[in-house]
């Protein structure tokens, strides 16, 4: 580790990166981006780490959301603070049923490049290079949108700075004090179908209410009227997250400053090569994608490699096996965790695994998979008598209809309405907040049944 270098990744196999054609230009981004100041501190992610090793021991739970890809055309203000605010409102209802501080971590401010399974689209019998995400090229399908154009990292650079910008800002400047989130509870409990999330909203709202009555003054309490909010994105294009890594002055160790946690996808999780080659030397907390190929012996190589000093909260276990497939896989690797002796923090990402095409055509995610795939977790978890850490959603905080299903049931006909993500589809703000519910209760129910078992023995 100590003689690791952020180029290494370079004499390493790497897949799902684009291959830029002029060099010389590639040269100059990569030049002016290592001038650039970076997007976050050290001191921001060692605290992320902190708090993700304790969401491992059960003191905290993360909460990870945000675009599958963030696109330029969208970047407004207004999308940053629609997600910005339905994740608040989720962490206040997991809050409330986890009983624990609630992590919360975007995939925002860097969420730009892809990994895609095939590398060209034929659209009409016209076959072109797949779009890779807007740091790399363009949607458009066109031969010269798909041309990897580097000069593409400088505008993501940009607005992710820009963002990241906004997000402190909301943070800290008032946005995000219990006033602003405290109305929606009872709106959203009006829903059709809604009642089995009224007692808890209602719940939450008389809590709130209670501590206003009692002078707790959220417009002047630090903790009601700020929050931590980190960021984080797939460490894909290694060009842009080389050029973005400084030297930590104060440790000696080296920082990817792209984002304060980044995370090693799926498909480029290969123990050998570049994408786990770099993330293995930078000092932030990294999350691993499992699954259902992930096998023991490559789980264990990766724990050696990403976390040689068994150090809490440095690695995230992001399961993603899909509805019906947590059973045979999750309980596997977590006896290779256990055999192991290592620390990671569990996460359920209900995305990845429950992708389908509607009867419609589009890319879409039933929403009851999503469901589905956060019970089985947390069923497993409790199975095992270990720690379900937090949860991972393609989110967005605006009106879409992307996923099906939900209290406000999106149909494969109402897909056409408002499709707008540049990937993946995304679940919106309302199903978003059903889900908080839903996991709630799981974290709840977890409680008591741990409680239980612990007052029995
Ligand atoms: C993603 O998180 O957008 C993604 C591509 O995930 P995975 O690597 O798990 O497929
Ligand atoms: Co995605």
């Amino acid at each position: 580790m100590n003689d690791w270098t952020k180029s290494d990744w370079r004499a390493k196999p790497r897949v799902q990166m684009p291959d830029y054609t002029d060099q010389a230009a590639l040269n100059a981004v990569e030049g002016q981006l290592s001038k650039y100041p970076p997007l976050v501190f050290a001191g921001e992610a060692r605290r992320l780490k902190a708090h993700l090793g304790a969401a491992g021991r059960g003191d905290a739970f993360l909460l990870q959301g945000g675009d599958c890809a963030e696109s330029f055309e969208q970047f407004s203000a207004d999308s940053i603070r629609d997600t910005f605010k339905v994740m608040l409102q989720m962490a206040m209802v997991l809050t409330y049923g986890a009983k624990v501080p609630v992590i919360k971590l975007g995939r925002m401010a860097g969420q730009f490049a892809k990994p895609r399974s095939a590398n060209t689209e034929t659209v009409n019998g016209v076959e072109l290079p797949s779009y890779r995400g807007d740091i790399i090229n363009d949607l458009a399908f066109t031969p010269e949108a798909r041309i990897p154009d580097p000069a593409k990292m400088l505008q993501a650079y940009t607005q992710a700075a820009a963002t990241l910008n906004l997000l402190r800002a909301f943070s800290t400047g008032g946005f995000a004090d219990m006033h602003m989130v405290h109305s929606w509870t009872l709106g959203f409990a009006e829903g059709n179908g809604a009642e089995k999330y009224r007692e808890i909203a209602t719940r939450i709202q008389d809590t709130i209410d209670f501590m206003a009555a009692a002078g707790i003054d959220a417009d002047t309490t630090h903790e009601f009227s700020t929050v931590e909010f980190y960021t984080s994105h797939e460490s894909l294009l290694l060009e842009y997250e080389e050029a973005l890594t400084r030297l930590d002055s104060t440790s000696g160790k080296w920082l990817a400053g792209s984002g304060h946690m980044i995370w090693i996808g799926d498909r480029t999780r290969q123990p050998d090569g570049a994408h786990v080659q770099f993330a293995s030397g930078v000092l932030n907390p990294i999350g691993l994608k499992c699954g259902p190929t992930m096998t023991s012996d490559d789980l264990k190589l990766l724990m050696a490699k990403l976390n040689p000093e068994n150090e809490p909260g440095r690695l995230s276990l992001i399961a993603r096996f899909g509805a019906g497939a947590v059973g045979e896989h999750l309980p596997r690797l977590i006896n290779t965790v256990r055999e192991e002796g290592a620390n990671v923090t569990w996460v359920c990402d209900a995305m990845h695994g429950n992708t389908i095409k509607s009867s419609t055509g589009y890319k879409t995610r039933p929403f009851d998979s999503v469901l589905r795939e956060v019970r089985e977790f947390f069923g497993v978890h409790e199975a095992e008598g270990t720690v379900p850490g937090g949860v991972h959603f393609e989110m967005t905080g605006q009106d879409v209809t992307e996923c099906t299903g939900g209290v406000r049931a999106v149909s494969d006909e109402d897909l056409s309405d408002r499709y707008h993500t540049a990937c993946d589809p995304r679940l919106n703000a309302s199903q978003s907040l059903e889900l908080a519910f839903l996991v709630a209760e799981e974290l709840s129910n977890l409680r008591s049944a741990r409680a239980k078992a612990r007052a029995a023995s």
